[in-house]
């Protein structure tokens, strides 16, 4: 098994455990990832997911490049189609991701972070997209998430150079939320995903949706994408729940309907 899975209540925690190779991505691992994210999107209980790798070095050191060496052309053909696929099915997922970043994110290690909704790090961690000085460039979203996320003038900078941002400087331009040190990233990770997970689960699904599918679109037609999106919350049992338990001077329960 190249991940360990951990349950509390509506979150999960995946961690990749290859601590060996830096938690690059593998073949097997990407098969298991993307068979990961096809049953959480299936699991109407599973609110929030928790990605971090295993140990403090590396979150994940993007491709494994030891397989690399001894594939075909093809082969890379099919991984890189496979980690496109994966990395869209994240961020279609109904669940918010958040990507717990234990050490190095380099690669296509931070394409799967950039591909998740937040990211927090720990202070030791390093992040890039070392690409273009290994003759290819960043294939798996890096070039299109990344400028969307800090602006075209910093990713260029970043991917162009593809030099390594420290955790602090990814936080002072938006690549990641919070930096905290290593020890307490796991609490601080739980934490995190417990404040989303306490929220109705249509609104977190549809503010998910209305960010990301909006973000493409010209204004107007955002703002009409935006307006169908709350119409869909207005019939949910969450939504009467929440306006009794503001009236009752209580917590609302949200099952999801
Ligand atoms: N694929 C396969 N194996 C990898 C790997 C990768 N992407 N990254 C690291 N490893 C392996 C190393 O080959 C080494 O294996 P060995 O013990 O058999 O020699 C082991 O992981 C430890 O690597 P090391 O570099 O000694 O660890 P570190 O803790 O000092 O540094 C990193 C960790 C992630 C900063 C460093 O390994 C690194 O820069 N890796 C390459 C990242 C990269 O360029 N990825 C591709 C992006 S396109």
């Amino acid at each position: 098994m190249e991940f360990r899975v951990e349950r509390r209540e509506g979150i999960e925690v995946w961690t990749i455990d290859a601590e060996g190779r830096r938690n690059a991505i593998s073949r097997a691992m990407l098969a298991e990832l993307e068979a990961l994210v096809g049953r959480a999107a299936r699991d109407p209980a599973l609110r929030c997911v928790v990605l971090t790798g295993a140990g403090d070095k590396a979150f994940c050191a993007g491709a494994d490049l030891k397989e690399r060496a001894a594939m075909s052309e093809d082969e890379v053909h099919a991984f890189h189609a496979g980690l496109r696929r994966t990395l869209v099915a994240v961020e279609a997922s109904p669940q918010v991701y958040v990507a717990a970043l234990n050490g190095a994110a380099l690669g296509g290690g931070l394409e799967l972070a950039l591909a998740c909704d937040l990211r927090l790090a720990s202070d030791a961690a390093q992040l890039g997209l070392p690409e273009v000085s290994l003759g290819i460039i960043p294939g798996g979203g890096g070039t299109q998430r990344l400028p969307r996320l800090v602006g075209v003038g910093r990713a260029k900078e970043l991917i162009l150079t593809g030099r390594r941002v420290p955790a602090g400087e990814a936080m002072a331009m938006g690549l990641v939320t919070e930096v905290v040190a290593p020890e307490r990233l796991p609490e601080a990770a739980i934490a995190l995903a417990g404040r989303l997970a306490r929220n109705a689960p249509v609104s977190l699904r549809q503010a998910k949706r209305a960010i990301d599918q909006g973000l493409h679109l010209p204004l107007a037609e955002a703002l009409s994408l935006e307006n169908r999106l709350y119409q869909a919350c207005l019939p949910t049992k969450d939504r009467q729940e929440a306006l009794r338990a503001f009236a009752e001077k209580r917590t609302p329960t949200f099952t999801g309907e």
